[in-house]
């Protein structure tokens, strides 16, 4: 198999935002409207996430994967306008899309929210020839060649100042099931979760609430590589597993603005290549930089080597 390339970004946030209708805001949504005109707008940057995603179509990597909060507070227009910005990215195909805590930022019919992006949050022929998706939507399966994506979704509508997610028993069943599967198969299992998966990556109000139940599902069947945003920060970890070691790799925000205050828009692109005993897999990092703003590779590890 040739080097599969995977490029991955997350925490979208879509700007501008919408104007809301009063009656859209009888809700969380009034508090997270607020944050929003008051400092969020400053941070997340629309010409950022451009500079950023022209970079990424450039290098015209074989697949995408977006981990979420794409918008902010749920407005039913800002998912129209995060479908048209997916299908800029790509066509579904080639396009992999989960939802974040700020996707079910309001308890929504599906029809006006993430329905609008089903083709990009759906199984590819391939995919569910490997395991049907449930009913409930998650986790669905992908598969390019040796590659599959196994796509969960940790998004749960909760209280106002709480960006807590969940996976639940449901999809831990699942998703065992799909990681002992794939693993018997020898093919490379990537899981994306919007939520770091792990415990003690957040705290309760901003973490996965069963992270330690799942941390034991991923300990027991392995998975070769994890990757999430939500917490806007680049993060590498190791977790040792049954089948071997699983990197789990957190990306900074797409659009966050440079400002020397936070961690500067990145996206990250593995390049995955089968060696003899097993595994190769290269990270090359690729953020913004200021004055003039610019994207440059920040970062090249090779996170496996077998
Ligand atoms: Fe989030």
């Amino acid at each position: 198999m040739p080097v599969f390339t995977l490029a991955h970004l997350s925490d979208i946030h879509l700007s501008p935002m919408p104007r809301a209708k009063r009656r859209d805001l009888l809700s969380k949504r009034a508090i997270g409207y607020v944050n929003w005109h008051r400092g969020r707008k400053y941070v997340h940057r629309r010409e950022i996430l451009d500079l950023l995603t022209r970079d990424m179509i450039d290098r015209n990597p074989d697949h995408i994967a977006v981990t979420g909060d794409l918008v902010n507070l749920g407005l039913p227009e800002e998912f129209l306008r995060a479908a048209e910005w997916l299908h800029h990215l790509g066509p579904p195909s080639q396009v992999t899309a989960i939802p974040g805590n700020h996707d079910a930022y309001v308890r929504l019919h599906p029809e006006a929210g993430t329905l609008h992006w089903q083709p990009f949050m759906e199984a590819n022929p391939d995919g569910e020839a490997l395991m049907p998706t449930p009913e409930t939507r998650f986790p669905f399966v992908r598969r390019f060649g040796d590659v599959v994506i196994v796509a969960l979704s940790s998004a749960i509508p909760t209280m106002p100042f709480i960006a807590a997610g969940k996976v639940g028993e449901a999809q831990r069943i699942h998703v065992a099931k799909a990681l002992e599967d794939f693993g018997n198969q020898g093919l490379f299992r990537v899981l994306l979760i919007h939520h770091p998966p792990l415990r003690d990556q957040a705290g309760w109000h901003r973490g996965l609430r069963d992270a330690g139940k799942f941390t034991q599902v991923l300990k027991k069947f392995g998975a070769e590589l994890i990757l999430h945003g939500h917490n806007h920060a680049q993060t590498v970890y190791e977790l040792d597993t049954a089948t071997g070691t699983a990197v789990v790799v957190g990306v900074p925000s797409a659009s966050e603005a440079v400002d020397g205050r936070v961690p500067s828009a990145r996206y990250n692109e593995y390049g995955i290549e089968r060696t003899d005993g097993g595994w190769r897999v290269e990270m090359v990092g690729r953020s913004v930089a200021a004055s003039p703003e610019h994207v440059w590779e920040c970062e090249r590890r090779v996170l496996r080597a077998r």
